[in-house]
């Protein structure tokens, strides 16, 4: 297997950052087939704490980077990224990140609209704020600047007036001040410079990759639960999220082939608004979010907690075609006297299979758990199946027989090799 898609089968921040890196290491392209500077990949390397948004993971590994045309690029935040990851020690060069030409321009008006939509909404998503879900609308929409402008500045102001035309006038009529356009255009000038040496047909660049029978990752941004045709609806990111964007988000059409590996935490957590049946109130709650840190990388909002929902990612799996999965923190649920686990739901009293899609009968939802005992030793650190007690050992098998799906890795801390690795996605299936 030459293609590994890693991607998230709960509600995003389920590490995906930490095991793309563990992949990276025998892979020779990270693509990124999605959302935009919305994600959060956190890494500990050798101490050293690394927080990216837009640069795929692979490039602490030394390995290429390629931004595919499924991505939305804010390029002020792109280049605040990369200089800021300099600072750290890692240089971003045009040798070692592609950017895909047909890349959709994130605009400061995409910003504005975010937050301006968010207004108007009765039930507010609580968006990262930072201009997704407009971006993405223009591309359908046909009014998208994509990343191959910035090289003719005529063509540029063009597109240009013709989004903002557009946005101004949604803005205006909320009240919201109007972009001017010669502002906006000299700001994204003055950026591109730096960008265009970065930018190219990176589908290209991929595909021959593939047929030379390299080995690429592609690395997957938000997840199953957030995705915009199976997510919990409108409470969702504005792109897909599974193996199918892999494929169109890079235009490796074989990426939908490859191994998909769904990241899933060992409990459940959410940032933002929507449905979370399992979700803990209160005390419990709170103690969840302290034993595993559980803030937002990117805007540090505190993540909502609960327990873990396996008929969720029994539907990610199925969903998301997912053949092995990477399970995260499990060391957080140490010393817990018993674990739950939601296997189903009520609705109205009535047993149901499968989490509905009608939003007020989302209301009426009731989880329905099995209790597991809890475990009293530490797993932090540990490197094999051996080393965890029995009853961790029996929550892991259980999690594999609800969600339909094998567990390959297991992370027990942050750090890059506490890992448990019971299967090898490289490996051919
Ligand atoms: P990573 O890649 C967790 C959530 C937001 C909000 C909804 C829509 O780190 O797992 P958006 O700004 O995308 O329009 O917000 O999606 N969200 C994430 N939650 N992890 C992420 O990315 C997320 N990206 C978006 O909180 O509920
Ligand atoms: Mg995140």
């Amino acid at each position: 297997m030459n293609k590994v898609v890693v991607i998230g089968a709960q509600w995003g921040d389920e590490g995906k950052g930490r095991i793309v890196d563990l992949l990276a290491e025998r892979a020779d392209l990270v693509a990124r087939f999605n959302g935009g500077h919305n994600a959060g990949h956190t890494l500990v390397v050798n101490g050293q704490t690394w927080k990216l948004a837009l640069l795929p993971c692979g490039l602490l590994r030394g390995k290429k980077g390629v931004i595919g045309n499924g991505v939305v690029v804010d390029p002020q935040a792109l280049l605040a990224e990369i200089d800021r990851v300099a600072a750290q020690g890692l240089a971003v060069t045009p040798d070692t990140l592609a950017i895909a030409d047909n890349a959709t321009l994130l605009l400061p008006s995409h910003v504005a609209l975010d937050a301006a939509q968010e207004a108007l909404r009765a039930q507010p998503v609580g968006t990262t704020g930072r201009g997704i879900g407009p971006a993405f609308e223009d591309r359908a929409g046909r009014r998208a600047i994509r990343l191959a402008e910035l090289a003719d500045p005529a063509m540029l102001r063009l597109r240009l007036a013709e989004a903002l035309a557009y946005h101004n006038a949604l803005l205006t009529a909320q009240g919201y001040p109007a972009f001017d356009l010669e502002a906006v255009l000299a700001g994204l000038l003055e950026l591109a410079p730096r960008l265009l040496p970065f930018i190219q047909p990176a589908w290209q660049l991929l595909n021959e990759a593939d047929e030379a029978g390299r080995r690429i990752l592609f690395e997957g941004a938000q997840a199953m639960l957030l995705d915009v045709e199976h997510g919990t609806y409108p409470f969702v990111t504005s792109s897909g999220t599974g193996p199918a964007q892999a494929a169109s988000g890079t235009g490796l059409g074989g990426a939908a082939r490859g191994q998909v590996l769904g990241v899933c935490k060992a409990y459940a957590t959410r940032v933002g608004e929507g449905p979370f049946p399992t979700e803990l109130l209160g005390a419990a709650g709170d103690a969840l979010r302290q034993r595993g840190g559980e803030y937002g990388t990117n805007t540090g909002r505190p993540r909502r907690c609960g327990w873990l929902d396996a008929a969720l990612l029994r539907k990610s799996v199925r969903v998301g075609g997912i053949t092995q999965l990477a399970l995260t923190k499990l060391d957080v649920l140490d010393g817990m006297e018993e674990l739950r686990i939601c296997t189903g739901y009520r609705v109205d009293g009535a047993p149901r299979a499968d989490y509905p899609a009608a939003m007020a009968e989302r209301g009426r939802v009731e989880p329905v758990y099995e209790t597991l005992p809890g475990w009293r030793e530490s797993t932090r650190g540990a490197r094999s199946l051996d080393a965890l007690p029995e009853a961790a050992r029996a929550y892991i098998r259980r999690i594999e027989q609800l969600a339909g799906a094998p567990v390959a890795l297991i992370s027990t801390s942050a750090e890059r090799d506490d890992v448990i690795q019971l299967r090898d996605p490289w490996a051919e299936r």
